[in-house]
């Protein structure tokens, strides 16, 4: 059978190493997904380091729309970040008919709705297990493997960059602007770092959590958001003395009223797992009502973590794809359920 043909949009840190990571394991990638999966096109302004990044082996673009626009492709992984151009190239590939993967939170958490509603009315599909918590596949526990709970709760150390700041205040004393400095040069911050450290990245992720968990449509305006840049070094010293420590948490919640979502700080006992979660590493805890508490740890960002994630959607699409279009189930569109209308 033919390679599923891939068209990348934007092909920076996450999209080199998904091409590395493709190209390194292709072996086992083509034997778990039925047919080899091959990037045949990427976009990118920067066309010189897209060939360098490529070695010359793929069609290089400035212009994204010859991508989504080419019969050839297949699926569209959207790397581009924000939701102007993003959404529209977006929108266009699924229009095309087109499956489309994407690390974009930020696009899904406000213009989710209206994309998974596109998506299902031209039965293709859009992943995106690496808009949430980088490497840790926490879409796919939320959507199979726990798909017999009735989820109680979510709570999760989703921001690495905040992660990785309240780790440096507290084992090194650092100030908050120094401790962000760092975050920044490490690369783990987003392009704009009010996102990471006003709560706002967080919230984008744990509406994505609680759409899948509990059958909501994406409703980030929604929720209750607070980032750590009221934190001082004291708050942190005195919850260590009472025997606390302090994580941004994003927590998505079933209430008697409805679900709640929140991102704020959080005093956790020292003693608790997630409690020590420390540097930029992601943790989500899930309960559910069969299975209890259960716990995700990995890498929530990074080139091959993050391709890691996308590359698990791109094996699912290919499998699903290439199984009879009657009996495809297109389980990683979003659809609401009876739980739909609950008040959050
Ligand atoms: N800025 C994000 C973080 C990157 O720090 O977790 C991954 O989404």
């Amino acid at each position: 059978m033919k390679p599923i043909k891939v068209g990348l949009l934007g092909i920076g840190t996450v999209g080199s190493g998904t091409f590395n990571v493709l190209k390194r394991n292709q072996e086992e990638i083509t034997r778990r997904a039925g047919r080899g999966i091959e990037i045949a096109m990427v976009a990118d302004l920067n066309t010189e380091r897209a060939r360098e990044l490529t070695h010359g082996e793929v069609e290089v673009v400035s212009d994204a729309n010859l991508v989504v626009n080419n019969p050839e492709i297949d699926i569209v992984v959207e790397l581009i970040g924000g939701y102007g151009i993003a959404k529209d190239l977006v929108l266009k590939a699924i229009a095309n008919g087109k499956h489309v993967v994407t690390a974009n939170k930020a696009l899904l958490a406000i213009h989710g709705t209206e994309i998974f509603k596109a998506a299902q009315e031209k039965n293709v599909m859009v992943a995106f297990e690496a808009a949430v918590a980088g490497g840790i596949p926490i879409i796919k526990a939320l959507r199979e493997g726990l798909t017999a709970n009735r989820i109680q709760w979510i709570a999760g150390i989703i921001n690495g960059t905040t992660n990785f700041i309240l780790s440096e205040m507290r084992d090194k004393g650092l100030d908050f602007d120094v401790a962000l400095k760092e975050a920044q040069a490490l690369g783990y911050a987003e392009a704009d770092p009010t996102f990471d450290i006003e709560g706002i990245d967080a919230a984008h992720k744990v509406t994505l959590m609680a759409s899948i968990a509990f059958g909501i449509p994406v409703q980030f305006d929604k929720a209750y958001v607070e980032g750590i840049t009221k934190l001082q070094g004291i708050d942190i010293q005195y919850a260590e003395q009472l025997g606390y420590r302090i994580k941004l948490l994003g927590i998505a919640r079933r209430t008697s009223m409805g679900i709640e979502l929140r991102v704020h700080p959080t005093l956790i006992p020292a003693k608790r797992l997630i409690a020590n979660v420390e540097g930029a590493m992601n943790a989500v805890v899930v309960h559910g009502d069969a299975v209890g508490a259960t716990l995700y740890y990995g890498k929530g960002a990074g080139a091959e973590p993050t391709a890691s994630a996308v590359i698990a959607d791109l094996v699912d699409i290919t499998r699903l794809a290439t199984a009879d279009p009657e009996h495809r189930v297109p389980h990683l569109a979003f659809q609401p359920d009876a739980m739909s209308d609950l008040p959050i």
